[in-house]
């Protein structure tokens, strides 16, 4: 544990991409209500999601990081979330039985509202207000009253998270996450093309081998790793006020735990090493992210390290590389070699959305699925040419049959992108586009396993 570390020590710190309220009192009072509200996850659940990530940074596991840029309380409901949870499933058994390889699931769900901006505000036809931060924060409305930060959306947020979370929970230990009814994964807009086919395929086979073991008196249809499954969560922690009022010590081990989720990550605009985010970070128990952009230098890699990661625990932290396709080349390899060197044990994990967003010539911020594959397929290679192990992904995705991202098998064009763009924010992977990536990692994730 860190000595010199008390959960509200990073208000001494400088901080950027904080909301500006104007009703300090009522900021205050709700910080006290969720200080004094239930957690949404306990220690030990969070100690074992750090086991589990142990193993993947000893490269016997993998990570699958998914779910939206940004929660939002209007679309909110059950559909959605089960949505959500059944892309996820599918993603993690294809990873599971098409690459060999156990999946540690940590959902971007349950506490993902709030959102990093270019700029502080936002001008329309002569008019400038504070821009959106997210849901937890304010409204997308473009009007004074919407766009001004409002305290009570804190407490909304960490309502709603609870109620994703108690959903998450019901399908992962309820008949929704048994392999034996795999195939009801496939989402109904997904099953009558080839990549709903070629699933239906994978579900077949995982049919085949429970009963060939059933037969041979291998009884596993029963059992509670067949028929249930671990749903972790993760947020970014951008809001401290939030983080730390959900911050608990806990009176066994005298660990402080971010309780709102099981890992929370640092965003690459704030995770300077001297500002109050990798401050907070630092003391707390909780596996830690960490984004990786294309503006981090390896000296400054290993700072922040040092910060995060002291003792070198394997699974304490997870490094998000987001260099995007047309950098990853130049970028990754000097930071696994100076790493590497070092003999820190991180898990390499590879979000392919965040240094792939671009913008249409008609203005629509998008992503398109080449650069996307481009960018995962690019990092397997480097990490095998390095002798490292590509540890994750990170994506934003959903069960939506949205067209944010651009190409795929639906090979979705700029005009097309209108039909269903329904994000808060960055555009995510729809079911077909997700399963397309899983399917890629798995043979990646295969060759690298069979060291070729
Ligand atoms: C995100 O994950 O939604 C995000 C804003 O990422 P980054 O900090 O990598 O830009
Ligand atoms: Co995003």
């Amino acid at each position: 544990m860190t000595s010199d570390w008390c959960p509200s020590n990073w208000r001494s710190k400088p901080i950027l991409q904080q909301p500006e309220y104007p009703d300090q009192t009522l900021l205050e009072q709700v910080e006290a209500e969720l200080h004094h509200s239930p957690p949404l996850v306990f220690a030990d659940e969070i100690e074992k999601l750090k086991g589990e990530l142990a193993r993947v940074s000893q490269g016997q596991a993998f990570l699958m990081q998914g779910g939206d840029c940004a929660e939002s309380f209007a679309e909110f409901n059950a559909s959605k979330i089960e949505r959500t949870f059944k892309v996820l499933m599918q993603m993690a058994v294809v990873l599971t039985f098409a690459g060999g390889c156990p999946v540690v699931k940590v959902a971007r769900l349950a506490g993902q509202f709030s959102k990093p901006r270019t700029v502080d505000t936002e001008m329309i036809d002569g008019v400038e207000l504070p821009c959106y931060r997210g849901d937890m924060v304010n409204d997308i409305t473009f009007k004074p009253e919407c766009r001004t930060p409002d305290p009570q959306r804190l407490l909304k947020a960490y309502n709603q998270s609870a109620i994703t979370l108690n959903l998450l929970r019901a399908y992962a230990k309820g008949g929704l996450s048994d392999l034996n009814q795999v195939h009801k994964w496939n989402l109904e807009f997904v099953k009558d093309s080839p990549l709903g086919e070629k699933f239906q395929d994978l579900a077949d086979r995982i049919g085949e081998a429970l009963a060939f073991m059933e037969a041979c008196g291998i009884h596993v249809q029963q059992r509670a790793s067949i028929r249930e499954t671990t749903i972790y969560t993760s947020h970014e922690a951008l809001l401290l006020r939030y983080e730390q009022a959900m911050t608990q010590q806990d009176p066994e081990n005298g660990g402080w735990y971010d309780t709102s989720a099981h890992m929370i990550w640092i965003g690459d605009r704030t995770r300077q090493a001297d500002h109050a985010h990798i401050e907070f970070a630092r003391g707390l128990q909780n596996p830690i992210g960490l984004k990786v952009g294309p503006t981090l230098a390896p000296d400054e890699l290993m700072r922040l390290i040092d910060l995060l990661d002291p003792q070198n625990q394997p699974g304490r932290l997870t490094l998000i590389v987001r260099m995007g396709a047309n950098q990853v080349d130049g970028k990754l390899p000097p930071l696994i070699r100076r790493v590497e060197a070092e003999g820190r044990r991180v898990i390499w994990s590879c979000d392919p959305m965040h240094g792939n967003t671009v913008k249409t010539s008609t203005g629509i911020k998008t992503r398109n699925f080449e650069q996307v594959l481009a960018e995962v397929q690019r990092s397997f290679e480097i990490h095998h040419a390095e002798g490292t192990h590509p540890g994750g992904i990170h994506c934003e995705m959903t069960g939506q049959n949205v067209t944010e991202c651009l190409g795929g098998a639906q090979a979705i064009t700029e005009q097309g992108l209108e039909d269903q763009y329904a994000t808060r924010c960055d555009p995510r992977l729809n079911a077909k586009q997700s399963l397309e990536l899983a399917f890629l990692v798995s043979d990646f994730l295969k060759r690298s396993r069979a060291g070729s």
